[in-house]
């Protein structure tokens, strides 16, 4: 762990044109700086870097924040790694907070088995190239596979001898420890105690991390009629979760984000192949279905992805699989099929870069095409089977989180099946509201307003489940979310600030001053509320901490918050701030004091924020009315209409409140 003075240390000393400019040209435009964005491809400048806030941004693909976020996605780096690269950039000492005993021995243990994995990543390149069996089998081996030297080389490929424990004896002589080895494992031990190799015998293919560190290695026999299993692959271990993999992405990552696409394929060799070939922006999930993890990997990069699969049954039966799951992970599929008997490694081998290009451009299909036209092959005329297929393409169209491309593919879909438009929408509503209500009834227990905003429309935006609601889903459709959202940001500008609250002549009381986020913690505290995005909460507790603090500083205190997520939401709040000028320009011509405005612009957030959960518990009472079960019970129909017109007086009170310091009665529109 990094102690907080060290982030602080870190956070001020690196200057964003400098960091930048690393990788970025640059040049000056007025106070800021301009260059070309390094996440999407731009022929015209979009990307902002400002030396005076200390941050950048790109306005065409909305990357922004301090120069630890450039790193961490400039480099694929973990927030820690990257506070780390700009300690070692800028020469500060890295002080890191005394671990327990118990987190030592287990980073330690993580560490030894990164050093094992490297030490076994040299040992197979260097057989593979300078021993004599390594050279006339192995290197033998991926030559007659077609590869060069230098792709050989690039993707550390390498041999393991065929004896049973020479890899474990040579490491064992170097002095690493056998249980750390067998953790690895790149050895197993035996029932008798003896370190085995488990690659023994086969060419090596290593994996790496994002950031390329070795974490797993895949073995493939050299006689594909041999009993043995054509590949082994290294177990799951401490350091390796295999579905948060995928092989080949430390090579595609720089492709994937130019090209913005990433080409997914099955295989090793396919992998290899292609990148040779020349098209370096794919990545296998290596035989394993895709997994909701390797999908957000892969999002990091870029929403487009190609399915570049076998033209056989056990090609087109994996390709369906993964369409849903990217689906709902927002991505755009393309669906491509290779012809019969080939498979990408294949393919690449045999053809030229344009060549393979080429059949891409002009053989993918959007996943409703391919999906469509798969399932009526089978179907034929049959009617009622026509119907099931209906229902499956729109099972997959209903998980497309985005309502413009949804309706994209419904019409899509309406037209190559020739059912009415509008049938297709009351079907994929139906399966929304269902996902919906099943979704919210698993985090209505961690969230308290869940049960009262809970949208019984009809096709209301799908509820956010735990891992959505970090930093990406901040722009979520949840009104809620983005009222919390625009406070977050107030009060990261002006928190500790004075405001005055005015004299009241309803209860007497004098005027008085207080901090902003002392007026907003007293203000919910006094109607229960609580935020209901979870990061947002957990910033505002922490801010209420300091809430008479006047020396706080909240944009520099949670920029350099030891939690990565909270630092990386911060950094693009304060980024995103300077773009919403709308309302905050507006303070700049307002001629009374600055203790006044504050109250005013803190007051009209506060009550905006609340009348949005009294908008929402409306309509969910509204709801409720309507529903036939309640209508039919009176003592239920009662309790709705109590609640329905409780809700109706808070609206008008809470308009009553802004009209009575003088605001008008339309609170902020954020
Ligand atoms: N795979 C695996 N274990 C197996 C078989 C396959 O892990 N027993 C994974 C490997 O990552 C492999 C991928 O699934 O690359 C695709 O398998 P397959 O099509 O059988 O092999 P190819 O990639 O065609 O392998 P090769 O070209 O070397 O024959
Ligand atoms: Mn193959």
């Amino acid at each position: 762990m990094i102690d907080r003075e060290t982030i602080e240390r870190i956070m001020d000393t690196a200057k964003v044109e400098e960091v930048v400019g690393d990788f970025v040209s640059l040049r000056k435009r007025g106070v800021n700086m301009i260059g070309l964005c390094p996440f999407h491809n731009e022929k015209t400048p979009s990307f902002t870097v400002s030396p005076s806030k200390n941050l950048w941004k790109c306005f065409g693909c909305g990357k922004g924040g301090k120069p630890v976020h450039f790193i961490m996605e400039h480099e694929q780096l973990s927030y820690y790694e990257a506070l780390r690269w700009l300690a070692k950039r800028y020469h500060i000492e890295f002080k890191e907070r005394e671990l327990t005993d118990e987190e030592k021995r287990e980073e330690s243990i993580r560490e030894s088995m990164f050093v094992i994995n490297q030490y076994a990543l040299q040992y197979f390149t260097e057989t593979l190239h300078n021993s004599e069996e390594g050279k006339a089998i192995g290197l033998n081996y991926f030559r007659h596979r077609g590869l060069r030297d230098e792709t050989i080389k690039k993707f550390c490929l390498g041999y393991s001898l065929e004896r049973r424990d020479s890899f474990a004896k040579t490491a064992i002589a170097a002095g690493y420890n056998p249980e750390i080895i067998a953790k690895t494992g790149v050895c197993y031990s035996t029932e008798d105690g003896r370190l085995q190799d488990r690659f023994w015998g086969r060419v090596i293919f290593p994996v790496h991390t994002i950031s390329g560190k070795v974490v797993a290695f895949g073995g493939r026999v050299l006689q594909t009629n041999a009993k043995a299993a054509k590949y082994v692959n290294s177990p799951e271990s401490e350091i390796y979760h295999k579905s948060d993999h995928l092989y080949g992405l430390y090579f595609a990552k720089q492709a994937i984000m130019q090209k913005d696409r990433c080409i997914l394929v099955e295989g090793y060799l396919d992998v290899i192949s292609m990148y040779q070939a020349g098209i370096q922006n794919v990545v296998a999930s290596s035989g394993t279905s895709l997994t909701t993890g390797q999908i957000r990997l892969i999002h990091r990069f870029t929403s487009n992805v190609t399915l570049l699969y076998d033209g056989d049954k056990a090609g087109i039966k994996a390709s369906i699989r993964g369409i849903d799951m990217l689906l709902e992970e927002g991505m755009n599929i393309n669906v491509v099929l290779l012809p019969e008997g080939e498979d990408p490694d294949s393919y690449a081998q045999s053809h030229s870069t344009e060549e393979v290009e080429d059949f891409i451009e002009r053989n993918k299909v959007d996943f409703i095409k391919f999906k469509t036209n798969l399932l009526l092959d089978e179907v034929g005329e049959d009617p009622i089977k026509r119907a099931g297929l209906i229902g499956d393409v729109v099972k997959s169209i209903a998980v497309v989180p985005n309502d413009i491309l949804r309706s994209e593919y419904i019409k899509k879909c309406s037209d190559m099946l020739n059912v009415g438009e509008q049938l297709l929408v009351k079907e994929t509503a139906k399966i929304r509201k269902a996902r919906a209500e099943e979704a919210q009834k698993r985090t209505d227990s961690s969230n308290r307003h869940s049960e009262d905003s809970t949208s019984a429309g009809s096709d209301g935006p799908a509820p956010v489940d735990e891992f959505q609601q970090n930093i990406i889903n901040s722009y979520s459709n949840n009104p809620l979310h983005h009222k919390e959202k625009a406070i977050i940001q107030f009060m990261l500008k002006n928190g500790s600030k004075l405001l005055q609250v005015p004299e009241s002549k309803l209860d007497n009381t004098p005027a008085f001053t207080e901090t902003v986020i002392s007026h907003l913690y007293y203000s919910f505290e006094a109607d229960g509320i609580e935020f209901s995005h979870p990061l947002y909460k957990k910033i505002f507790q922490e801010a209420a901490e300091h809430a008479a603090d006047l020396e706080f500083n909240p944009e520099n205190h949670f920029i350099a918050h030891p939690d990565p997520e909270i630092s990386a939401l911060t950094a693009e709040l304060c980024s995103e701030r300077y773009l919403l000028s709308k309302f905050f320009s507006e303070q700049k011509s307002d001629e009374r004091n600055e203790l006044a405005v504050l109250f005013e612009q803190t007051t009209r957030l506060a009550i905006a924020y609340k009348q949005s959960i009294v908008d929402e518990m409306l309509k969910s009472t509204m709801a409720r009315l309507k529903d036939p079960a309640v209508a039919a019970d009176p003592t239920a129909l009662q309790e709705a209409m109590e609640d329905f017109k409780f809700l109706k007086e808070t609206q008008q009170a809470l308009n009553n409140v802004l009209r009575g310091y003088g605001f008008g009665n339309v609170a902020l529109n954020v």
